[in-house]
């Protein structure tokens, strides 16, 4: 495993557990991909054909020879300019408006350890699972689920830098390539240098482009709308490109940057996945190209529409980080995500400790409280056995509602009745931890700030600006906004001493335009704001070192790899219905660990749907993520007090288990376009009937399993869902943790739970969902080596 460079044959493979990636430099000196898929040896440019095509131009060295086309070949990092017209992942202007660039190779080193990428966030080497010797977890977690004969795994990382340059344009590209063996995960970063002694300008840069000669995919991406975050979709790649993009200045409720490509028969269990998730939170753009012969380009980077970012002479452009990684099926490619993103990419304060159960007081009050309300809301939050309280949006400046106070990073004394200090102090002798709410990128209107500070904010002059909100967006590409508002907030927050901080962010950006530099970095600009963001989030982390920091976006704006290098765990969306969650976690299960999604349990009716749930249902669907609470207890009756102490206690008893286990979908379309597998024979099919999802042990002893109903049907056929993960020829038990509502029939429970089955009988031939009366009914299964 590792990277090799064959220097004679100027060949780069890097070989992972069970992948293989292979490039090389073609006749001509440029970098030509010759292979990505599973494990496999030897020299893939064996495969290239070379055919005189109309229409396909050829390099000039190529003299007469017709039958050498950059327009046919499969690239490494194309641009237009070399003679290719597919999707560039390069597009590079002079500064008289030409676009020519036409790189080529220059040399390949290997450098030990994982490149990092200033201001950006990039994954990292990190030497052991911080999971591992906790509570009877075996020391590998990879030795059950990848490969249960392979107990010898290699945690080193590994820099590959490939330099290809242009020299009549002035550009020098330098190519990253970090190596995660043990999960099959290939990161790719590129560094663009004006090595010229002229203004260029970068107007497309993706981070990774891939280059498929053969294959027929299918190309999965989760779209969706606020509220309604990171739904799948599976559709057929055909002729022409089709793209997904956001270009809100963040990566958004609507598009991910994160998506797949796969074979036709393609299932969780098997068949080729490719992912390719950006670290970035800003405008991006991934897109799948079929060619005329049949090839496909997939790739990703940042959203080239309003970019043009100029470099001037020595000055370099660093593209976020794009994570590649291949696996047999989606649920293996799920879980090297997963890793990636625990092991990875999450850092500091609380990743890997058991995170608080909290509660938090938006949906509970709104922005209807004073400090005693808030104290109240503790105490009763802790008489239930919650870790934590968050006072969200309200607390500051003039802000009973969303008109005002945005900027006006000052405790409204008057409206809490104490200084914040105060309020902490009661809270922490409770004794509960203590939480806030900040939206540090905005500004309203009607704030002391923008009056102070009108320039501050993204306005286009002579123009009004697109309302969202009430608010304007600040201008976090410059280094003196980002200042004046961290320095404010910290200042306020560090009497209080936080334990967590929720840092939200509720509109996209419709002005772009800087006040300082006006129309001059339009171009680079929200890239510059990203940056920004990322500084403010750094330092924010700087100064309170010990606070967990949630990430947000009105839920689900910017729930994406980049946000998740800084916040350990992300609002999942505003939408709190358990049964709308199901699609919503589903979804987002494909590249992010349970432990990132914030889920809380919220009142009934829900305030987004009007859907009534049972309490357990709501519990048992948030417990599949870093777990809260989020209505007012005092409005609960005494049986529901009951309830919740009880479902505090299950989730802190599984904790470990459900942050550092491997997930798999038991359930939903991802399991098989043939819809085959967790489905009835009769055709009742089981994302109708529940919703099912495991967390399996890494030592594969205990796993937990959680069924939702859904529709309600008379005189249903029976429907079995398989488990996986488990050992074939081992003996389990299964017992109920919790439930909504008793089973109909008793011998229906006695037959789940009195019995030994073999890991052979549930993962072959499944359980049944049991037949409860009524919508929505849940149950939260043990299963455990007996
Ligand atoms: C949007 C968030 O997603 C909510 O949870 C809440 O914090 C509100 N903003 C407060 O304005």
């Amino acid at each position: 495993m590792g990277i090799l460079i064959d220097q004679s044959k100027k060949l780069c493979t890097i070989q992972t557990a069970h992948s293989t990636y292979q490039m090389g430099v073609g006749t001509y000196g440029h970098l030509l991909h010759y292979y990505y898929g599973p494990y496999a040896e030897g020299d893939f440019s064996a495969m290239l054909r070379f055919r005189d095509r109309g229409f396909s131009g050829n390099p000039y060295e190529a003299g007469n020879d017709r039958t050498y086309s950059m327009d046919t070949l499969p690239h490494e990092f194309s641009t237009f300019g070399s003679g290719d017209f597919r999707t560039p992942a390069c597009l590079v202007k002079d500064d008289h408006g030409v676009y020519g660039a036409d790189l080529r190779f220059v040399s390949a080193e290997v450098k030990p350890g994982k490149y990092s990428l200033p201001g950006l966030p990039a994954a990292f080497a990190s030497e052991a699972n911080p999971y591992n010797d906790r509570n009877g977890f075996s020391r590998d977690l990879y030795s059950v689920s990848h490969d249960k004969e392979n107990t010898e795994i290699d945690h080193t990382t590994e820099t590959l830098i490939i330099t290809l340059a242009d020299s009549t344009v002035g550009l020098t590209v330098k190519l990253l390539y970090g190596v995660f063996p043990e999960i099959d995960v290939i990161t790719r970063s590129a560094i663009l240098t004006n090595t010229g002694n002229k203004t260029i300008y970068i107007d497309k840069a993706d981070s990774a482009s891939l280059d498929f000669l053969t294959g027929d995919f299918d190309f999965v991406h989760f779209s969706g709308r606020y509220g309604t975050e990171r739904l799948y979709h599976r559709e057929a790649i055909t002729e022409g490109v089709k793209s997904i993009s956001s270009i809100r200045g963040e990566s958004s409720h609507q598009q991910s940057p994160a998506a797949i490509l796969c074979a036709k028969n393609t299932t969780e269990e098997s068949g080729a996945a490719y992912g390719i998730a950006l670290l970035y939170s800003g405008n991006f753009k991934l897109s799948v190209e079929l060619d005329q012969f049949g090839s496909t380009r997939f790739s990703a980077g940042l959203n080239d529409e309003m970019l043009s970012y100029d470099l001037t002479p020595g000055e370099e452009l660093t593209l976020p980080e794009a994570v590649l990684s291949y696996a047999s099926g989606f649920a293996a490619l799920s879980q090297h995500y997963h890793d990636l993103v625990n092991f990875h990419i999450v850092h500091g304060a609380w990743t890997h400790e058991d995170r608080p159960v909290l509660l938090n007081s938006w949906e509970g009050c709104y922005f209807d409280f004073d400090g005693e309300k808030v104290i109240q809301l503790a105490a009763n939050a802790k008489d239930l056995g919650i870790d934590l309280l968050v006072m969200d949006d309200g607390w500051f400046g003039k802000r009973d509602d969303d008109t005002s106070g945005l900027g006006d990073w000052v405790t409204n004394e008057k409206k809490l009745g104490m200084p914040l200090s105060e309020l902490a102090k009661r809270i922490h002798a409770l004794p509960m931890k203590f939480g806030i709410w900040i939206e540090p990128e905005m500004v309203s209107e009607d704030s002391d700030f923008y009056r102070a500070h009108p320039d501050y904010a993204f306005v286009i002059p002579g123009k009004k600006p697109v309302r969202s909100r009430y608010q304007l967006v600040l201008d976090f590409s410059r280094r003196e906004v980002v200042d004046a508002v961290l320095t404010k907030i910290v200042e306020t927050l560090k009497p209080a001493k936080p334990d967590y901080i929720k840092m939200d962010m509720n509109r996209s950006i419709h002005e772009v335009y800087s006040q300082i530099a006006g129309y001059q970095n339009r171009g680079k600009l929200l890239h510059q704001y990203v940056l920004g963001v990322y500084d403010f989030i750094t330092r924010l982390k700087e100064a309170f070192p010990e606070v967990l920091i949630e990430g947000c976006s009105g839920g689900g704006g910017r729930f994406d790899l980049g946000m998740m290098y800084y916040t350990p765990q992300i609002w999942l969306s505003d939408n709190t219905d358990a049964i709308e969650r199901l699609s919503l976690q589903y979804g987002a299960s494909f590249f992010a660990p349970v432990s990132t999604m914030g889920s809380h349990v919220s009142a009934v009716p829900n305030h987004q749907t009007g859907r009534s749930t049972p309490l357990a249902t709501r519990a048992i669907v948030a417990m599949a993520g870093s777990f809260g609470y989020e209505l007012d207890p005092a409005k609960l009756s005494d049986e529901e007090k009951d309830a919740i102490r009880t479902q505090i206690k299950i989730f802190k008893n599984y904790q470990l288990l459900i942050q550092g286990g491997r997930y798999y979908r038991l359930t939903g379309p991802s399991l098989g376009i043939t819809h085959t597998e967790g489905y009835s024979a009769t055709g009742y099919t089981a994302p109708e009937a529940a919703m099912a999802w495991e967390i399996v042990s890494a030592d594969a002893k205990r796993a937990l399993v959680s069924i939702v109903t859904k529709d309600q049907h008379c005189n249903p056929p029976v429907c079995y869902i398989k488990l996986k993960g488990l050992f074939m020829n081992q003996m389990y038990r299964i017992s109920i943790v919790l439930k909504s509502t008793d089973f109909l029939d008793r011998r229906e429970e006695e037959a789940l739970t009195a019995p030994a089955y073999t890991g052979a009988i549930l993962m072959q031939g499944g359980i049944a969902v049991p037949y409860f009366a009524g919508e929505y009914q849940s149950i939260l299964l043990s299963v455990y080596q007996a």
